[in-house]
């Protein structure tokens, strides 16, 4: 337990000491800002008269070593501070004790299965995914903090009777080497025309229809081909996942489930929880339109697919919990596969990370068709984020790599510093800017932190003390962490701790900027300060998978 789980704690205690057996739900809160104190209990649903339980519970004895200060009463409510002379010694402690494990839980033998990025094969992939893999590795790296095994399976969307079109659009006007110049974009725009000549040549789509067949049925030269687009695909993908330092346990696509799925279908039927409707087969499902998974010309699904995974990965993992991270575009979908998962008695342990859309400016979605090419989208970050730095700090060394972290951050952080279900924009100049709720700003804030330790001859560690109420507000802030990450766990969303950075960051640039570290006669104490604040700045920023630099 870290300090500040001891003091909820024990603020917990004394309420039950006063309250003993209650049947309702002692629920603490976090006061709002200008109440002066840490935690708070609205008595109301304690007792029937709350106002004198508070002054009760206000009326507790404290030992000195509590890390409860004070405890007083306001009306129904009840406040505690923590206790200043004990409490921001001992989280400071905690802290560098910890460092870069600060906030982390020991192992607990559970599993997490988080199934994110999962592009598309012979298509670019899209900011979509790209926000599925950036809010998956995030929680791929919040949840082995706290203890878990995760496992990162990127469910590649390579199977289909899309592969069908694209396969017959190759075979009709497709060339090799063209291909291989620029392999995404000339698949993508077979695509394209496969759609396009259908519209007039309706044969076409029997034609395509019969190459998925014959991918189905193993026909050599026709899985070659396939296999070639997914080579392709790969590679293209691996730029991107190379950019962000992104690796996946698992890539099983849809691909390896393909026949799992034809069984799937036949336990279905056989268990009675499918039937025939038309010459398709469905899942009947209470409140939500059936779930399709084998069509007429009974090639299966996406869900079918998605069926086979859950029995797939309940029997290899025994996961506690599977996570989807997918827009919320598919959330009826996820709807439906889940009650079919209930139906055929899977745990109920899946989750919908869902998350909203990214809203392009015209400009960027033009180019080339409608798509947006991410590496152009990345790279552009990277450009721009390297003109502030030449500007910011024409001497600095190492431009090249340092600007790369500011533009990566940058992307990361505009997705992940709000809730994930709310729409993102690409506002490069809130982005990429020093000051406001932008990931440079916190980098920065952790360079600056740096620099003062770097000036500062020694740090001593010797019974600090801290007095002041902007070392303690900013000592009690830092305590925070570990709580931050929980929640972020609890609710998959990894804003929580985005948020929390950008407060450490703006407490500790006003606390710089109006209490003096180097030379003051605190030096000592605020040096301590100063590097427990670097500490935390730099794991939360590890938990979202933004680099932190040495120098700006
Ligand atoms: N490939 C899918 C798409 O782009 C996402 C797959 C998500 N994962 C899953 N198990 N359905 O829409």
């Amino acid at each position: 337990m870290y300090v500040i789980e001891k003091f909820y704690k024990e603020c917990e205690d004394i309420v039950k000491k006063v309250v003993k057996k209650t049947e309702k739900k002692i629920k603490f809160e976090i006061p709002p800002r200008e109440i002066d104190a840490d935690l708070s209990l609205p008595c109301f649903t304690l007792s029937n008269n709350p106002n004198e339980l508070a002054k009760k519970i206000e009326k507790q004895k404290l030992s000195k070593n509590s890390l409860i200060g004070s405890i007083d009463a306001d009306g129904p409510y009840i406040n505690f501070s923590i206790n200043r002379d004990v409490f921001p010694s001992l989280a400071l402690k905690e802290i560098l004790n910890k460092k870069e494990k600060y906030g982390s839980r020991p192992k607990n033998n559970k599993k997490i299965l988080i199934d994110f990025s999962s592009p598309n094969i012979a298509k670019p992939m899209s900011v979509g995914h790209l926000r599925s893999t950036i809010i998956g590795k995030s929680l791929y790296n919040i949840f082995e903090f706290l203890g878990y095994e995760c496992i990162g399976d990127n469910h590649l969307g390579d199977w289909g009777t899309q592969f069908g079109k694209l396969i017959c659009a190759y075979k009709r006007w497709g060339n090799m080497t063209e291909l291989k110049n620029n392999p995404i974009r000339y698949l993508n725009n077979l695509y394209v025309k496969f759609h396009e000549k259908a519209k007039t040549n309706p044969k076409l789509n029997d034609e395509a229809k019969l190459y998925f067949k014959k991918l189905e049925n193993g026909e050599k030269n026709i899985v070659e081909l396939w296999k070639l687009f997914s080579k392709l695909s790969m590679e293209d993908f691996q730029k991107i996942y190379d950019m962000f330092d992104i690796k996946f346990d698992l890539k099983l696509g849809e691909s390896f489930y393909y026949k799992k799925a034809k069984d799937m279908v036949k336990t279905l039927l056989d268990s009675k929880i499918a039937l025939l409707s038309d010459d398709a087969i469905i899942i009947p499902l209470a409140n939500l339109p059936p779930l399709l998974i084998q069509k007429s010309d009974e090639t299966t699904l996406y869900a079918t697919r998605d069926l086979a995974a859950i029995d797939y990965r309940n029997k290899k993992f025994k996961p506690e919990k599977i996570l989807y991270v997918v827009g919320s575009d598919q959330s009826l979908y996820f709807k439906q596969l889940f009650s079919a998962a209930k139906l055929l008695g899977y745990p109920e342990n899946f989750v919908h990370v869902n998350f909203g859309m990214v809203l392009l400016e015209k400009k960027m979605s033009t180019r080339s068709g409608r798509v947006v090419f991410l590496e152009d989208l990345i790279n552009k970050s990277i450009k721009i984020a390297r003109r502030i730095v030449e500007e910011k700090n024409p001497k600095l060394m190492k431009k090249d790599e340092i600007s790369q972290q500011i533009g990566l951050g940058a992307i990361i952080f505009n997705d992940l510093k709000q809730d994930r279900i709310k729409d993102i924009r690409f506002d490069w100049k809130k982005m990429l800017s020093f000051e406001g709720d932008s990931c440079p700003y916190i980098q920065y804030a952790y360079v600056r932190a740096l620099s003062i330790l770097k000036k500062a001859k020694t740090i001593k560690y010797k019974k600090p003390k801290f007095k002041t109420k902007k070392e303690i507000e900013l000592m009690k802030k830092l305590s925070e962490f570990p709580t931050v990450i929980e929640k972020s766990a609890e609710q998959y969303k990894p804003h929580f701790i985005a948020q929390y950075l950008l407060e450490v960051a703006t407490e500790f640039n006003e606390f710089y900027s109006s209490e003096r570290v180097l030379g003051s006669e605190r030096e000592k104490e605020r040096l301590l300060l100063v590097y427990a604040v670097s500490i935390i700045l730099k794991n939360g920023l590890n938990l979202l998978n933004i680099k932190t630099p040495n120098e700006m």
